[in-house]
């Protein structure tokens, strides 16, 4: 049986990825911090794992058990944390958190199972975001950065492993129907077209995770097909 390893498992486009691994027959050790009971008593198949990604001690006790228990097949980096707004009114640790999630987890979860990763010739897959391609992310300049840390990292590890069969992916969505926005003041326009779906994005997990032999798909980006967000009302 193939495992993988999934952060922030447990919600949006992470809780629809690790469907789908289930799906496929695939166990999944789930990261997260507050999982809902009924996501655990699904399938035997996913064990939800409570561990905060910032706290690298933690994190790679973690991981150490999980390869005395395992090898490891696929990482999927998926968890994600987003502060917008005009730079000079983020504050220290906002910025902290963005980094120590979205980019600095991901290179250590890559480090501590590539090991395994390339015993296995299996996967790890980055849930990058289109903002890394972007050079102007106005209000989003930090989140914008550390995804594109993340895109960096991800073509370069490509190159460093492909000759030991480790396929490196890096999935850039647009905006995705999550609770990724609860601090923002915008979210997602209702029409159905103005967003993606997790479930779109968990399918381009699988599309990548499951190419022809001796292809990688390296890259996918992810488009709704109409641009359009909506203003949050201010509070009063
Ligand atoms: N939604 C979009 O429009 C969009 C677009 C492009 C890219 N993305 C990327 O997609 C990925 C998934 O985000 P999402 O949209 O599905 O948002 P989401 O529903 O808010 O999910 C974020 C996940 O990350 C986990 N997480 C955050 N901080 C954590 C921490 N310190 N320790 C452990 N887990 C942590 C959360 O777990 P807990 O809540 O349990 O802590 C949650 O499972 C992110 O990397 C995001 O940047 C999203």
């Amino acid at each position: 049986m193939k495992t993988a390893v999934v952060t922030g498992a447990s919600s949006g486009i992470g809780k629809e990825i690790c469907r789908m691994l289930n799906g496929h027959g695939i166990r999944v050790y789930g990261i997260g911090r507050t999982f809902c009971e009924d996501q655990a008593a699904q399938t035997p198949l996913f064990i939800p794992i409570i561990c905060d990604l910032s706290d690298t001690a933690a994190l790679t006790g973690l991981i150490r058990r999980i390869l005395s228990e395992t090898p490891v097949d696929i990482l999927i980096n998926n968890a994600g944390t987003a502060y917008y707004g005009p730079h000079e009114e983020l504050n220290p640790q906002k910025i902290h958190e963005m980094v120590a999630v979205n980019l600095e987890a991901p290179l250590i979860l890559t480090q501590l199972l590539l090991r395994s990763l390339k015993a296995q010739q299996g996967a790890v897959i980055n849930i990058s975001s289109v903002t890394a391609k972007h050079s102007g992310n106005t209000h989003g300049c930090a989140y914008g950065a550390t995804k594109a840390g993340l895109s960096s990292f991800t073509a370069s590890l490509f190159e460093e492993v492909r000759k030991y069969g480790v396929r490196v992916v890096a999935i850039h969505p647009d905006m995705t129907r999550t609770g990724l926005y609860r601090n923002a003041d915008f979210c997602c326009a209702e029409d159905q077209e103005c967003a993606l779906s997790p479930k779109t994005v968990a399918r381009a997990v699988e599309t990548a995770l499951f190419a022809d032999s001796g292809c990688v798909i390296t890259d996918i980006t992810l488009q709704p097909q109409k641009r359009k967000i909506l203003r949050k009302a201010k509070e009063k």
